[in-house]
């Protein structure tokens, strides 16, 4: 479970996040939801330790952020941050190799190049694993980031909206694939998403947050109505139900 309590967080004095405290048991996909500069990525950043934690705590099962070696949370807890820069010149091959680093530390094993081709095949990258990253679309690109973060094999996967730049096809294998991940409460993904039909489509869970709070919590079918996206979003939605699911009109 990854616990997260009382974690206010701010800058030059003003509240980015305020009193979030949360529970995410172990298994399945959890969206996190709501409109730009809710927190979002702010929050997934405190777990990930990419930022430091102000005031509260926060816990990945036996681990507590901020006392934990980070090679040890390496290998329980990998992130893909909204935005990362890498060098442009790393082939596909090289950057999803990166994601088995705290492992190896620098020597892979035949088991670490097994994992990698089996990654790369899983994302549809094998055609262009010996691309320069640089020559990519962004959508391959973006495949190829999810890839590095999924090859790291960790219980807890953390996407900062991972279907960035992706068509239909590619965002639907891209659930899918985490959908089969998660699959028996193996693992849980905490993924951020702007589409809410993807959320409402995917999610065990939906986190909506709105000015650096928790303003809802539920399964898809309590979070995604019209007035709750109405108070969050402030615009009007229009949601209907189509085979058994709720789909927000655009
Ligand atoms: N380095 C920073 N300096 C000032 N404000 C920041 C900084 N980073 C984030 N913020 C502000 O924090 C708020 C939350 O940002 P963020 O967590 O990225 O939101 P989200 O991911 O939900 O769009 C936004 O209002 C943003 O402008
Ligand atoms: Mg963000």
């Amino acid at each position: 479970m990854i616990d997260i309590q009382d974690v206010t967080y701010k800058i030059a004095g003003q509240p980015i996040l305020q009193d979030v405290s949360l529970q995410l048991d172990k298994g399945g996909i959890i969206a996190l939801i709501g409109p730009n500069g809710a927190g979002k990525s702010t929050l997934l950043s405190l777990v990930a330790r990419l930022l430091p934690l102000q005031t509260g705590t926060i816990r990945v099962d036996d681990l507590q952020i901020g006392q934990t070696v980070d090679t040890v949370l390496a290998k329980k807890l990998g992130i893909l941050p909204q935005e990362l820069t890498v060098a442009s010149r790393l082939t596909i091959r090289d950057l999803v190799g990166f994601g088995r680093y705290p492992y190896h530390k620098g020597r892979p094993s035949a088991d670490d190049h097994d994992r990698v081709d089996t990654a790369l095949h899983l994302f549809d990258l094998s055609d262009l694993a010996e691309r320069q990253l640089e020559t990519l679309s962004g959508g391959q690109r973006q495949r190829a980031f999810v890839a590095m973060a999924y090859v790291q094999d960790t219980d807890y996967l953390l996407l900062d909206e991972p279907l960035n730049n992706l068509d239909i096809a590619a965002s639907r294998a891209l659930m899918t694939l985490l959908r089969d991940l998660t699959a028996g409460r193996k693992r849980t993904v905490v993924i951020v998403l702007h589409d809410i039909n993807y959320a409402a489509a995917y999610a065990d869970r939906i986190i909506a947050l709105k000015a650096g709070r928790v303003v809802a919590d539920g399964a898809p079918d309590a979070v995604v109505t019209a007035a709750l996206l109405r108070d969050v979003f402030e615009t009007p939605a229009n949601v209907t139900t189509v085979a058994r699911r709720q789909v927000v009109l655009v």
